[in-house]
């Protein structure tokens, strides 16, 4: 089943094109990379996709519904990461958590359990009363992974999940979203510019220039093209330098 179409969307900013007839559709349990230099349209077809932006022009679908329409059905069903995490600094994890977990209607005994057991999944059981606003980048990015997965949403949408993290904090929310991946049913889109990244997580990459999908790949297919090898193993590098007109010609 399609969770996602997009069809010949078009979205300007004054004189700006974000996107430009862009098409894509992803399917329920893909994890997608969005992939694609600054400015190419990755955000605003986040926001799109959650109802927060209207398209100019084509066809928006989240779950066979109309984002704008169906605002708030289709945003109970999405778990969001924007990049600036929106958390707030001066409450504690908890208390950021059970705020949303109230939003979203969770009744209070199932938030506190569910709260318990991500922060447990996340290694973070310890940091459940401290407040947000001493954390590093990336325990303020597990927090609202966290708050993001709180009522089990059937679609996540991840921006730049890793970016701004150290090396250590990087592997950290990887290994997050890779069990993540492995115990839910959810359908993932991910933003990166790190290919490694999208390599290890992905089951399905868009490339993105000038609002335009550029590049559709599914990784079990991409991994047996010969093109796309160096020293016998599949790399998302190789392709995309290829893709760009880079070296890896
Ligand atoms: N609210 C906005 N107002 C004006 N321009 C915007 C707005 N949102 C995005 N843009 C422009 O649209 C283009 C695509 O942006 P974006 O979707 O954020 O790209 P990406 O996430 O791929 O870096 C960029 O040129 C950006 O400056
Ligand atoms: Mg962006």
């Amino acid at each position: 089943m399609s969770v996602i179409e997009l069809t010949e969307v078009y979205k300007s900013f004054g004189s700006v094109h974000a996107l430009d007839g862009l098409n894509c559709s992803i399917r329920e349990g893909d994890v997608c990379a969005f992939l694609g230099h600054n400015g190419a349209g990755k955000t605003t077809t986040l926001r799109l996709l959650l109802g927060l932006l209207e398209p100019d022009q084509g066809n928006v679908s989240v779950f066979g519904r109309s984002p704008v329409k169906d605002g708030e059905a289709v945003r109970s069903m999405c778990g969001v990461l924007s990049e600036d995490t929106g958390l707030y600094e001066p409450l504690s994890v908890y208390e950021n958590l059970i705020y949303y977990a109230d939003i979203y209607g969770l009744p209070r005994g199932e938030a506190d359990r569910r709260i318990h057991d991500l922060l447990e999944l996340f290694e973070m059981p310890d940091k459940c009363d401290l407040p947000v606003k001493g954390f590093s980048t990336g325990m303020k990015k597990k927090t609202a992974l966290i708050r993001a997965m709180l009522h089990r949403p059937k679609l996540l949408l991840l921006d730049e999940p890793t970016n701004g993290l150290d090396p250590v904090s990087t592997m950290e929310l990887r290994k997050m979203l890779l069990s993540l991946v492995k115990d839910s049913h959810a359908t993932i889109v991910l933003t990166t510019h790190n290919l490694e990244e999208a390599q290890k997580l992905c089951s399905k990459i868009i490339v993105f220039r000038h609002g335009r999908d550029i590049f559709t790949g599914n990784m079990d297919e991409l991994q047996k093209h010969p093109e796309y090898m160096e020293n016998g193993v599949f790399s998302l590098e190789k392709l995309y330098l290829m893709l760009e007109g880079g070296d890896g010609r």
